[in-house]
């Protein structure tokens, strides 16, 4: 079988999987298979601060570094999650930043982590998951520590230091939460069409946005209708889409495993049916790519204690129908 790094590249897309330092480096046949099967790769925490920061004076970019070099050494692309975010800090944030000093902190980690890259990233998630659909406020944005530090334009900044430390990545903003057809889902389309309008209108450095496509199947039956719209409505601003942390939470499936993965299989080709028709889709990447490693098992686990099947190789690193699904996807693109 054809790899899904080559089969995309012959459409000019890329495929590729966020994994984490861990398993890629202690696991030699998993370490094979992401580097047979992605274009790019993608530290799933090794860029975040709490990785990075031991301390507010200190960066360690051991274990990123190690991954830069494995993408290289298998001639991957290489992408950085995430600059900014609320979640993945370290402990030492909340006692140590504060209105004062935000912006300090801010340009400084922007300049140093992406400085370190610079040169070397396809793309950076320069702002990630702003927008909470549940807010009061209008513009729907979280409430985050930069959000209270900084107000809303700690969004532009971000973009405009990103830019100045690494004027060749694709500078990304990248949410979940769309892909679905619920009205929370409408509300976050509306809230993020206007976040990138306005950074838009103001000249914010920012060339693409992240989908991050985290599916869930339902008993009965989930469609994606409306995200088609959405694309093109990202898509005639100007912005390259990227679709970023793919997987199906299969936690609400039916237990047999032969009928489980047929569903996830089917919700992945339901998904990639509309999103490979928007010509500004460039890339596919799942977050993990074997369910042996998987976010969800320990934050979604099932309740009949069967293991998790998110993803397009099982446990054994096997291909499953959901392989199938990415490779006729991408070759119908
Ligand atoms: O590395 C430390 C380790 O030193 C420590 O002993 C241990 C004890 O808790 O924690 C380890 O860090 C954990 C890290 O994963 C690495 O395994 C964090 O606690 C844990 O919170 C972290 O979870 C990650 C989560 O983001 C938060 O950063 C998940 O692995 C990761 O899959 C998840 O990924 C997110 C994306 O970044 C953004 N989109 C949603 C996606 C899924 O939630």
């Amino acid at each position: 079988a054809i790899a899904l790094r080559a089969s995309a590249r012959t459409k000019g897309l890329l495929f590729g999987a966020a994994v984490n330092y861990n398993n890629l480096s202690s696991d030699q046949a998993y370490a094979n298979l992401v580097a047979q099967q992605c274009g790019i790769l993608v530290p799933a925490n090794e860029l975040k601060w709490q990785a990075l920061r031991p301390s507010p004076t200190q960066f360690n970019f051991t274990r990123a570094d190690w991954m830069a070099q494995f993408a290289r050494r298998n001639g991957m692309l290489f992408r950085g999650h995430t600059l900014v975010w609320h979640n993945g800090l370290p402990n030492w944030f909340a006692k140590t930043v504060n209105k004062q000093n935000a912006e300090k902190f801010l340009r400084e980690h922007i300049s140093r982590v992406a400085g370190h890259y610079a040169g070397q990233m396809h793309s950076w998630d320069v702002v990630n998951e702003a927008i909470e659909p549940r807010v009061q406020r209008a513009d729907k944005l979280r409430n985050t520590p930069w959000l209270r530090f900084l107000g809303p334009d700690y969004i532009d900044l971000a973009f405009r230091m990103a830019a100045e430390a690494d004027p060749r990545a694709i500078l990304m903003y990248n949410d979940f939460g769309v892909e679905h057809d619920t009205p929370q889902a409408e509300t976050k389309r509306n809230a993020i069409l206007r976040l990138l309008e306005r950074l838009k209108s103001r000249g914010t450095p920012i060339q693409a946005l992240g989908v991050q496509g985290h599916l869930f199947g339902h008993p009965n039956g989930v469609k994606f209708t409306q995200i088609g719209r959405f694309l093109r409505n990202i898509a005639d601003m100007g912005l390259e889409i990227m679709i970023t942390e793919l997987d199906v939470n299969d936690q609400q499936l039916p237990r047999d495993p032969a009928i489980r993965d047929r569903a996830v299989a089917k919700i992945y080709a339901d998904f990639l049916e509309v999103v490979l028709d928007q010509p500004a889709v460039t890339a596919v990447i799942t977050w993990g790519i074997s369910d042996r490693y998987t976010w969800l098992a320990s934050t979604k686990p099932r309740k009949d204690g069967a293991g998790l099947r998110p993803l397009p190789f099982d446990a054994q690193l096997k291909p499953k129908p959901a392989w199938q699904s990415l490779t006729s996807a991408i070759a119908q693109a």
